[in-house]
C-alpha cells in the first residue's frame, strides 16, 4: 500500500488582498491532515471518499470533478498514459469549506500518493502547480496561495505569480483555531468582494494596501523573533476584513471572546463568513480563550505550534 499525507493551513495575514497581488503569511496546521492510501486492485480505478460515504468509479467520473481532475493531471505529468488498476481511499480530518485548505490538501496528498504509487516523486512546486489547477474549479479565481502553504508544508510569505519565498520562524508561537460551524465556500466571498472592488477601486485599493503593509510588518515580527508583536497586527486585520465585509456575526463573536479572554489578537482566517478564526496565545491565556471561544459558540477549537525551529513556545 501506498500513503501520503498533506496538512491543513491557515492564512495568518493577507487573505483576499492577496488576490490582488499583495503578500500574505499562510502556515501548515499539521493536527489536521488529509491521508490518501493507495492499493493495487483488479478492475479499474475506484475512488473512496471515506468521510463523505462516496465511492466513485474514476472512469465513469465527470472529468471536470475536482478528483478526476487532480488524478488526470497527475498521471499527465508522470507520463502514466492508462490509468492505474487501484483503489484510492481518500480520508480527512480537515473541516471542509472552513478555511483550513481541504481541498487542497486532499489533492496534494493524492497527487504524492499517485506519485509514490509509480515510485516517482514530483516536487513540491510540481505538486502545487497541479493542485492550482484544481483549486481554480473549486474557487474561481484562487491567488495559489493555498496550494503553495499545503505542498510546501511550511510557512510561506506569498506573493501572487512572484517567486516562492520561504521565512524562518525563529521563536515558535501558538495559536488556537476557533470553527464558527459555519460552512462558507471561499468562492462566493472571494467573488463578492470582486463586485464590492469593482464598485468602490479606491476604497478596496487602499484596504488591500493596508493588508499587505501588515504581512510586511508581520514577516519582520515573526523573523526578528516578535510573535507576540503579531496581536495588534491581527486586530488591525481583522478590522479590514470587517470593512471588507467577509465577516460575519459568528467569527465577531469568537474574536471579541479571544480578545477579552486574553489573546494577544484575533483575527478570522481564510475566506470568511463563517469558517475558522484564529487568536494570538500563550501558555498562560491558551486555555482561557479555548473555553472562551466555547461559551461564544466555537464548534470545535485546535491549538497548534508555528515553528520554524528548535526553540520552545513563547
Ligand atoms: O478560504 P480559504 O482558506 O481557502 O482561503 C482563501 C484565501 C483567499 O485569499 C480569500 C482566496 C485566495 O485564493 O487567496
Amino acid at each position: 500500500m501506498t500513503t501520503a499525507c498533506a496538512p491543513g493551513k491557515v492564512i495568518l495575514f493577507g487573505e483576499h488582498a492577496v488576490v490582488y497581488g499583495r503578500p500574505a503569511i499562510a502556515v501548515p496546521v499539521t493536527q489536521v491532515q488529509a491521508r490518501v492510501d493507495i492499493e493495487a486492485a483488479s478492475g479499474g480505478l475506484t475512488i473512496i471518499a471515506a468521510d463523505q460515504n462516496q465511492t466513485h468509479d474514476y472512469a465513469s467520473l465527470d472529468s471536470k470533478h475536482p478528483l478526476a481532475t487532480i488524478i488526470r493531471l497527475t498521471l499527465e505529468a508522470l507520463q502514466v498514459s492508462t490509468p492505474p488498476s487501484a483503489t484510492i481511499k481518500i480520508t480527512s480530518s480537515i473541516p471542509i469549506a472552513s478555511g483550513l485548505g481541504s481541498g487542497a490538501a486532499v489533492s496534494t496528498a493524492l497527487a504524492r500518493a499517485l506519485a509514490a504509487f509509480y515510485g516517482q516523486a514530483l516536487p513540491n512546486q510540481a505538486i502545487s502547480d497541479l493542485v492550482y489547477q484544481v483549486e481554480k474549479i473549486h474557487h474561481g479565481t484562487p491567488s495559489g496561495i493555498d496550494n503553495t502553504v499545503i505542498a510546501y508544508a511550511q510557512p510561506v510569505y506569498f506573493i501572487r505569480e512572484k517567486v516562492l519565498e520561504p521565512f524562518s520562524v525563529p521563536v515558535p508561537f501558538r495559536l488556537v483555531i476557533g470553527d464558527t460551524g459555519v460552512a462558507s465556500p471561499t468562492r462566493l466571498a472571494v467573488g463578492d468582494v470582486r463586485v464590492a472592488w469593482q464598485a468602490q477601486p479606491a476604497l478596496f485599493e487602499r484596504l488591500f494596501d493596508a493588508c499587505g503593509q501588515i504581512a510586511d510588518q508581520a514577516r519582520q515580527r515573526i523573523e526578528t523573533g516578535n510573535p507576540a508583536g503579531l496581536g495588534d497586527l491581527m486586530t488591525q486585520n481583522q478590522a479590514l476584513l470587517r470593512e471588507m465585509t467577509v465577516s460575519s456575526p459568528e467569527l465577531d463573536r469568537l474574536v471579541a471572546a479571544a480578545s477579552a479572554a486574553g489573546a494577544w489578537g484575533a483575527k478570522l482566517s481564510g475566506g470568511g463568513r463563517g469558517g475558522n478564526m484564529i487568536a494570538l496565545v500563550n501558555s498562560d491565556t491558551e486555555a482561557t480563550v479555548t473555553q472562551a471561544l466555547y461559551q461564544a459558540g466555537a464548534k470545535n477549537v485546535i491549538a497548534t505550534t508555528i515553528e520554524g525551529s528548535t526553540h520552545s513556545p513563547l
